[in-house]
């Protein structure tokens, strides 16, 4: 039996240089700050700039990490991508980062999980390093939602922005010191597709189409579909959610990141929230948010740090990581 475990050496992050405001959007769409503020929880978004693509995002966000962990470009050995705004229908985003990286050697692909796609990332990563097919993993969530919203559906162009984080993972062998992902939980399950999708796509369109969603009846499954997943997996690691340092939560949404941590009993001062700076930034959320809460010391070296996401599929889970 492997004694193989992947530590989270460092995370970083990138976030796009224009802030478009909720006074901007009112300029857009017939909307108000107040309505976004009180049903959202954001303020802002950053929207990258024209010829600013989802790979520049996340080269920029590995780049960051591989710095914080003090690791060299060269180390890495796998690129794992989540996005579901890839620069083209391909190849890979991931390949174009590994080329934008300079890296030439080892494995570089993407995965598709939507808001849920840097747990899946993570998952994917971890497991690979657990089986010894990586040493060194670079686990990217870049996204550029500004360029697949419908700009004149007030119901779901305010709710996006666009960034990228990473996290850099290393092989240890154990006995483990207890720094690494400890467990990771994933679901999905395709009949709620219709909720939430994007109308295009190069099979069934030939065209990239527009982000549509049923906002509110997503809302209804997504603290009752994370809440159990981070149930499930509190069980299978054998920890009690009071033990929790802290809670990183995909930003989709104050009232449900709220919502989730008062049905399993985590403190507010426990929750990770950027979603009023950030929007929602799909897979890019939950790296940008453990990024924030490193920077502004709230996260420390062997804190307990659980993470969950709900995006579209539905996919969604939670993973547990002792930093
Ligand atoms: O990350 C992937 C997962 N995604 C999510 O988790 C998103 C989940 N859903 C949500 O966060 C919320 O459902 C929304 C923020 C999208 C909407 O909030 P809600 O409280 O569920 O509102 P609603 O959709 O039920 O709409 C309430 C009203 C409607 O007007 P009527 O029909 O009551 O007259 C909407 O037309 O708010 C109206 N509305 C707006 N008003 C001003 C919808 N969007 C806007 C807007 N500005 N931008």
């Amino acid at each position: 039996m492997s004694d193989l475990y992947a530590r989270i050496a460092g995370i970083g992050a990138y976030l796009p240089e224009k802030i478009l405001t909720n006074a901007g959007m009112e300029a857009i769409v017939e909307t108000s700050d107040a309505w976004i503020k009180e049903r959202t929880g954001i303020e802002q978004r950053h929207i990258a700039a024209d010829g600013e693509l989802t790979s520049d995002l996340g080269a920029a966000a590995a780049r960051d990490g591989l710095k914080n962990a003090g690791i060299d470009i060269e180390a890495v050995d796998l690129i794992v991508v989540a996005t579901a705004t890839p620069d083209l229908t391909f190849p890979a985003t991931a390949t174009i980062i590994q080329e934008k990286l300079g890296i030439t050697h080892g494995a570089a692909f993407d995965v598709h999980a939507v808001c849920s796609g840097f747990l899946y990332a993570l998952a994917t990563a971890d497991n690979f390093i657990r089986c010894g097919q990586a040493k060194t993993a670079l686990v990217i969530g870049t996204e550029t939602f500004s360029r697949i919203l419908d700009w004149t559906d007030r119901t779901t162009c305010v709710l996006f922005g666009d960034g990228a984080g990473a996290a850099v993972l290393t092989a240890e062998s154990g006995p483990a010191d207890g720094q690494g992902v400890l467990k990771t939980h994933l679901r999905s399950d395709g009949r709620f597709r219709d909720l939430l999708y994007v109308d295009g796509g190069p099979s069934a369109t030939k065209t990239v189409g527009h982000l549509r969603m049923q906002g509110n009846q997503v809302f209804r499954h997504a603290v009752n579909k994370i809440a159990g997943s981070m149930k499930e997996l509190a069980d299978q690691a054998g920890i009690d959610i009071a033990d929790i340092d802290w809670f990183v939560p995909h930003q989709a949404n104050q009232r449900i990141l709220l919502g989730v941590s008062k049905k399993l009993g985590i403190p507010e001062h426990k929750v990770i929230s950027t979603v009023a700076k950030h929007g929602n930034t799909s897979a890019a959320s939950i790296p940008l948010a453990f990024d924030a809460a490193i920077r502004d010391g709230r996260i420390k070296r062997g804190d307990l740090v659980l993470m969950e996401a709900l995006g579209g599929g539905f996919t969604w889970g939670a993973a547990l990581t002792r930093y």
